[in-house]
């Protein structure tokens, strides 16, 4: 099964930048230099140097101007940008930043969801010039892409993410995730508890035959660990990791762990009490004590469309 591709075409999509932070000068880690983002987003894709102790981790969004993530009619991501009538090739620009930043990730990361609302879901890059940078700088053609589930009831098992053996999958889920795994998962799989030595976990996951799932059990009952997920992620060179599931996404800040938020802001408004925002399922922060953000930076296509980028600060939590 080939992975599809998109012909994206820098002078149609290029944004203008209106401002950067002084910090984004001192990021000095560049995993893919790359030409094409040069073109389209004006600079490269910096990060902060590599942490010790877990991947760097980063969201990619777009939400509606009253902070809507899709539509109640439609459900998938991709119709908040892609339903903009104003924004001309902006529009595309959205989808093309999630494609970049899945160029100069080690993993890509979502959830249930989302695999059931898009069917054809993969975290591949879908722009060839910055897959042909990404291999060049030595990294995998397609970055791992890490299904994140609580249990597994809501992953659709038979998604065409699981059957693609072009693209690398990593399962993390807890002791009851893996219980329903093997009850009704038709493939083949392989667990991986995390106790075993460095290496050897390195080997199980990276070595699996494609066609053969492996899993990473972590926690208990129906709770994965997160600090040793993340742990061991670290441990098989997963330095940056892009998550691009809003409610592990909205976890990850709970857990003061999300480093920053590249926010595409579509000109339009959702409304509603139906509709997907971030943390919907979840309880807010109080007025007290909740995270705060730096803008690193704003790009715009145009007066419909805009990009910003975010880092997380929780010292006031
Ligand atoms: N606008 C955008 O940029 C954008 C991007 C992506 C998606 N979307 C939209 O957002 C909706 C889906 O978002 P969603 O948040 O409902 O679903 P999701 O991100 O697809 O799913 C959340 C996942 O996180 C797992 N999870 C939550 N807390 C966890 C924890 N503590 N440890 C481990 N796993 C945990 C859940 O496990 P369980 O399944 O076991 O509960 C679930 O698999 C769809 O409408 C989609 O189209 C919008």
């Amino acid at each position: 099964m080939s992975l599809p591709m998109i012909p994206f075409d820098a002078e149609k999509i290029k944004i203008r930048s209106v401002y950067q932070s002084q910090e984004l000068a001192h990021y000095i880690d560049l995993p893919v230099p790359s030409e094409k983002i040069k073109q389209v987003y004006g600079d490269e894709l910096r990060f902060p140097e590599n942490r010790e102790d877990r991947p760097y981790l980063f969201s990619s969004f777009v939400s509606s101007i009253d902070g809507k993530l899709a539509y109640a009619d439609k459900p998938s991501a991709f119709y908040v940008a892609g339903k903009n009538q104003l924004a001309g090739a902006g529009k595309d620009t959205d989808f093309w930043i999630l494609n970049a930043l899945r160029g100069v990730c080690d993993a890509a990361l979502i959830g249930g969801n989302s695999m059931g609302t898009d069917p054809d879901y993969s975290m591949h890059c879908m722009d060839a010039d910055i897959e042909e940078d990404r291999i060049k700088a030595g990294l995998s053609r397609v970055p791992l892409n890490i299904i994140m589930t609580l249990d597994a009831t809501d992953v659709p098992l038979d998604h065409t993410l699981l059957a693609n053996e072009k693209v690398p999958v990593l399962m993390i889920t807890s002791p009851a995730g893996m219980n329903h795994v093997r009850s009704a998962y038709k493939g083949d799989f392989l667990t991986v508890s995390g106790q075993e030595p460095a290496e050897l976990i390195r080997e199980k996951i990276q070595g699996a035959v494609p066609g053969v799932l492996p899993i990473l059990v972590t926690g208990s009952e129906g709770f994965p660990d997160t600090t040793e997920s993340m742990r061991i992620l670290k441990g098989i060179g997963i330095n940056r990791l892009l998550i691009e599931s809003p409610g592990y996404g909205n976890y990850l800040v709970k857990q003061k762990m999300m480093d920053e938020f590249f926010l595409n802001i579509s000109g339009v408004y959702i409304g509603g009490g139906d509709t997907m925002t971030l943390g919907k399922a979840d309880q807010g922060f109080s007025a007290e004590a909740h995270p705060h953000t730096k803008l690193m930076s704003i790009h715009i296509f145009n007066e419909y469309f805009a990009y910003f980028r975010y880092k997380f600060n929780y010292e006031f939590i």
